[in-house]
């Protein structure tokens, strides 16, 4: 068989690993893969080569993807699925295997459903896809972000400030609840449960009374404040899927918070640093797992199905099924997030 690899959405630390571990799966069945470059982008333009073992040695400790990666959407225009077609019958491929988030395994379900033989694999550093416990990706950089709020407290006491540190994860609350905790985050703010300002200065201002005077805030970038009622963009334009770029909400509490509390207050975006680098042990082999796991659907013929994490098997799950529901943070750990706050 010859199987092309294409990884597609924003990159992630474990990409790598999916693809090392899908190369050396494909040598054990004599299989030939064959590397897409920038998503779909590559699958559109015809920019395909072999990859062979010796290609992908030692990558599956390495962050990003090897391949590239972009947000082109392939079934955007009739026009980009025929170039997609012809493309599959230049290259002679029997398969394609596709690593990404909601987009990216969305326009693979649909190009399943035109008639190409697809299986996929889920990624994404928000962990918002509903299928799967958890995405590569996610646990490394929840290290991170517990990395960065550590550092904020030792500068953040000792300045006596306030430091808000704003966390990816576009409309879900994963990345700042579970990199709040492990950070030790006083305040929690994720979408799934936005507090007021008045709630959030008054915790600030009890803090004071208690003698703590540093804060350190945790917010999700899809948090919508109350008071101001919109989601904070950092650009106008949509991508192909149709998304906005978030961000800007740490800014405008840092400024809010500072007008009622008096308190000098700072705000850092951690953005993209929360994908770079190199993924942890667990995204490696939660990487290497899936990119088995993809050969073996193929080898099987399952089309249309994605392998994905439900507690500690690996299981096959219609792309059907794993696109289109956002998985949010659910109302049972709500509680979590008072952890440091009382
Ligand atoms: O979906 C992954 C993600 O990292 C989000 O958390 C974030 O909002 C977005 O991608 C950033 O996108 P870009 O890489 O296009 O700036």
């Amino acid at each position: 068989m010859r199987i092309g690899l294409l990884t597609g959405g924003g990159d992630c630390p474990g990409l790598n690993a999916v693809i090392q571990a899908a190369v050396a799966r494909a040598a054990q069945y004599g299989f030939e893969v064959f590397g897409i470059k920038n998503g779909y982008e590559g699958l559109i333009k015809g920019e395909i080569e072999p990859l062979k073992k010796d290609d992908v040695e030692g990558i599956y400790e390495i962050g990003g993807t090897m391949l590239g990666t972009s947000r082109k959407n392939p079934v955007k225009s009739e026009e980009d699925v025929r170039k997609v077609m012809e493309n599959i019958k230049k290259f002679q491929l029997d398969a394609l295997i596709t690593i990404g988030g909601d987009d990216t395994l969305g326009a693979a379900e649909k190009l399943y459903e035109r008639g190409v033989p697809i299986v996929g694999v889920p990624k994404t550093i928000d962990n918002d896809l509903s299928a799967t416990d958890y995405s590569i990706g996610f646990w490394t950089a929840v290290d991170i972000i517990a990395d960065a709020l550590s550092r904020l407290h030792t500068t953040a006491r000792s300045h006596r400030r306030v430091i808000i540190a704003e966390i990816f994860g576009r409309y879900a609350g994963w990345l700042a609840l579970m990199g709040g905790l492990a950070g030790g985050a006083h305040i929690i703010l994720i979408p799934e449960r936005p507090l007021t300002l008045d709630q959030i200065c008054e915790i600030i201002k009890k803090r004071e009374e208690e003698g703590k005077h540093y804060t350190i805030i945790a917010v999700a970038e899809g948090v919508k404040i109350p008071e101001i009622g919109e989601l904070v963009a950092a650009a106008a334009e949509r991508d192909e899927y149709g998304h906005v770029r978030l961000g800007g909400v740490a800014k405008l509490l840092e400024r809010e918070i500072k007008k009622r509390t008096g308190k000098d207050v700072r705000s850092v975006i951690l953005g993209h640093i929360q994908r770079g680098g190199p993924p942890n042990a667990y995204d490696r082999v939660l990487g290497i797992r899936l990119g088995y796991a993809a050969v073996d659907l193929v080898k099987e013929k399952k089309f249309g199905y994605a392998a994905v994490l439900r507690g500690t098997e690996i299981v096959p799950v219609k792309l059907s099924e794993v696109v289109g529901q956002m998985r949010k943070v659910p109302e049972e750990f709500f509680d979590y997030l008072g952890v440091f706050t009382d």
